[in-house]
């Protein structure tokens, strides 16, 4: 039921994009995870680098969890405490709280940061963990 309420939200997004895509007749310059028309090219740079992550996690409230926890408000927010999502023991306890330097060393190494952790993607250039960094920070 939660995964079938994401792929409606998945598709309600994509023809969005597609909508903003054709109204604007920019096709070839925008992807399905730019839902603002307005956004600076700042702000499209943090969502390249956030595409990396939205396979499995929406930062938008109203959509739910998918492969993993919504990450809408993760900064502040104690680790393994999004409601209604399931985490592995090893996140639940892991005591962090996220913020930069949190989240920096976790998305270097997920499993050296929580050891036992099921996120698994590490993404090693620190330029891009910064932006997807300062992308979670407005979302
Ligand atoms: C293949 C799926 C996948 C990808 C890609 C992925 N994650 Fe995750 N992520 C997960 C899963 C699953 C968890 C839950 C881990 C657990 O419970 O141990 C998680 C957990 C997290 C958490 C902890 C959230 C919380 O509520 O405590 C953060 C932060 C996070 N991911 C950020 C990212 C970022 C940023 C990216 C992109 C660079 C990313 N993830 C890419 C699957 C993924």
């Amino acid at each position: 039921m939660r995964s079938g309420r994401s792929s409606i939200g998945s598709l309600s997004r994509l023809l969005s994009a597609v909508a903003a895509c054709l109204l604007l007749g920019a096709c070839g310059q925008r992807d399905v995870f730019n839902h603002s028309a307005d956004a600076t090219p700042h702000e499209r740079e943090l969502e390249r680098a956030f595409a990396l992550c939205a396979g499995c996690h929406d930062t938008r409230a109203d959509l739910g969890h998918r492969v993993g926890p919504n990450l809408h408000g993760v900064i502040g927010r104690r680790a393994g405490s999004a409601p209604g999502y399931t985490y592995s023991d090893a996140m639940k306890n892991s005591g962090i709280v996220w913020d930069a330097q949190t989240l920096d060393a976790f998305l270097a190494s997920p499993q050296k940061q929580v050891p036992g952790t099921r996120m698994r993607n590490a993404t090693s250039d620190p330029q891009r963990r910064r932006a997807v960094i300062e992308y979670l920070s407005r979302h």
